[in-house]
């Protein structure tokens, strides 16, 4: 599976999350303590950008209606999204921010 660029790590500062689009995945990009983690960036609730939502720890929070996912695995914690989310694997190369997709 290759591994693909998908942002500068200057892009995404501590305790946010980006939009990254990634060989046509939508990814939410969020950076914990400076270490990425990246997961489906549409919330299997209604569909709202995750990466709009605010990531407390690693716990990623909708910005809709609050569901809160792991970032770290894509797994449902709490409130009302359906189902977990897709994890990524998330490296670092210099600045360089690469996310392996399938
Ligand atoms: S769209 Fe995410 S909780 Fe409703």
């Amino acid at each position: 599976m290759p591994w693909i660029k998908a942002a500068k790590s200057q892009d995404v500062p501590v305790g946010t999350g980006k939009l990254v689009i990634v060989d046509d995945y939508l990814i939410a990009l969020f950076n914990v303590d400076g270490v990425f983690y990246a997961i489906d960036d549409a919330c299997p609730h209604q569909g709202a950008p995750l990466s709009d939502g605010r990531v407390e720890g690693c716990v990623a929070i909708c910005p809709w209606h609050g569901a809160e996912f792991d970032v770290t695995t894509g797994k449902l914690l709490g409130g009302p999204g359906v189902r977990d989310v897709q994890a990524y694997a998330v490296k670092t190369k210099e600045d360089d921010v690469l996310i392996e997709v399938p």
